[in-house]
């Protein structure tokens, strides 16, 4: 160990709870890193690696972006939050708008989790209704009102210290069951206020929505007067400009973003139809927050759409992850192990089990998880850095040579895993 990283897991320990600071972060290797550049990264070992974790996704464009970093440098000297309106505010929100295509207007925020919260009230304000519908697996974010633990079927507090009752008002049924969703809104149709969904299921496996899953939600949520709301700060400017509203053609009322949104700079916003958003405008609705739209964030946003909108590299990396996940696969076969590959090419789940594409949790599960878990410490400790959970997010730094390092690498991984 270099002398650098030398007593750091202890000093972290002892300041920090868990050594990290945010408990995702609490079942990973702990590496410490010095530097991240384009597609790959370098722990303080200098030990290089592939990166296929991204930050938990933010880093679409690879890290530390010149453009992004030098609009950023550049904000900063100009002051950072104002407590009122600046130029770039409204310039950033220009560019959203026209970038997503399809809501009226848009709120900055800090968080994905906070941004899912403006959207949840302002869906409850909209339709005088408590109850929100849900699905088994999604994330959206770790407060107290919609943090969920779905194990065994289940859906109740995921945290010890949740109040009780908190979680009272979900209905919560299976991804891409559309029986369940319409038994459902046969029940409870007016009670609910809203419908939020990842529109492809990311933070349990890369489950895509079933052709017409997402038109028939539209539909029940169009019929029974709710609000639809995707939750997409995975998916946002990551499946297409458009977000994942985009990609599979369906308009929600809502949404919200984060993560790809500004090139890695904690960044997060709702937006949506012009007459529900308008309730923030009005006072009727509070969304509050000191940091919002703060000189950099602003310019974070800017720089980002700019490098989006003026070379898109969506078809790039499309051709990238679609050759990664035959890649992976063929490796699986050449290796005699049941590596399996599901999602889109931009955000693909890997893990051990049988090929057939899985449609819910209860699928997801019965995948072996825990072995690719496993297997995500060894890929790590032959430089390829992605999360145990099995999710890996492709970059627009992504290349050649990475795929070809990855390939390698994993190919690598795998002999020294049949070798156990
Ligand atoms: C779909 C989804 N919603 C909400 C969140 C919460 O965002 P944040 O971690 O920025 O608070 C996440 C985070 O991973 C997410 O994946």
């Amino acid at each position: 160990m270099s002398s650098l990283v030398e007593g750091l897991p202890a000093r972290a320990e002892r300041v920090i709870p868990g050594g990290v600071s945010s408990n995702v972060r609490l079942g990973a290797p702990r590496v410490f890193f010095q530097r991240g550049e384009g597609a790959r990264l370098w722990d303080l070992d200098g030990r290089e690696y592939v990166d296929y974790l991204l930050g938990q996704g933010p880093a679409f464009l690879g890290h530390a972006h010149p453009r992004v970093s030098a609009a950023v440098a550049e904000a900063a000297r100009s002051g950072m939050v104002f407590g009122a309106q600046h130029p770039l505010e409204v310039e950033a929100a220009e560019r959203f708008v026209a970038a997503t295509g399809w809501p009226d207007t848009v709120r900055f925020g800090v968080s994905g989790t906070e941004s899912v919260q403006a959207a949840l009230r302002l869906a409850r304000a909209a339709t005088g209704r408590q109850r929100i519908v849900r699905f088994a697996g999604h994330y959206h974010g770790w407060l107290d009102n919609v943090l969920m633990d779905f194990a065994n079927g289940g859906h109740g507090p995921a945290s010890a210290g949740q109040p009780a009752g908190a979680l009272a008002d979900w209905l919560v049924v299976p991804f891409n069951d559309t029986e369940a969703l319409t038994a459902l809104f046969d029940r409870h149709g007016a009670e609910i206020a809203a419908v939020i969904c990842e529109p492809m299921m990311c933070n349990a496996g890369a489950i895509p929505p079933r052709p017409g899953f997402l038109d028939l939600v539209r539909e029940l949520t169009h019929r029974a007067g709710a609000v639809l709301v995707f939750d997409e700060v995975i998916t946002g400017f990551r499946l297409a400009l458009g977000g994942a509203a985009r990609h599979f053609g369906v308009t929600p009322d809502l949404a919200v973003y984060g993560k790809a949104l500004a090139g890695g700079w904690p960044v997060s916003a709702v937006a949506g139809r012009g007459d529900l958003m308008a309730r923030f405008g009005t006072g009727e609705v509070n969304h509050s927050g000191t940091f919002n739209a703060s000189v950099m964030a602003a310019a974070a946003i800017v720089a980002t759409l700019d490098t989006l909108t003026s070379a898109p590299p969506y078809a790039r990396i499309e051709d990238h992850g679609r050759r990664l996940m035959a890649g992976l696969a063929e490796l699986g076969r050449r290796h005699g192990v049941p590596l399996r590959v599901q999602g889109l090419p931009v955000a693909f789940h890997v893990s051990f089990g049988p090929p057939r594409p899985v449609h819910d949790l209860a699928g997801l599960h019965a995948l072996d998880l825990a072995r690719y878990a496993r297997f995500a410490r060894t890929l790590a400790a032959h430089g390829v850095w992605v999360a145990g959970r099995g999710i890996w997010y492709v970059s627009a730094a992504h290349g050649e040579a990475e795929l070809t390092d990855v390939l390698d690498r994993v190919d690598q991984a795998l002999k020294h895993e049949n070798d156990l």
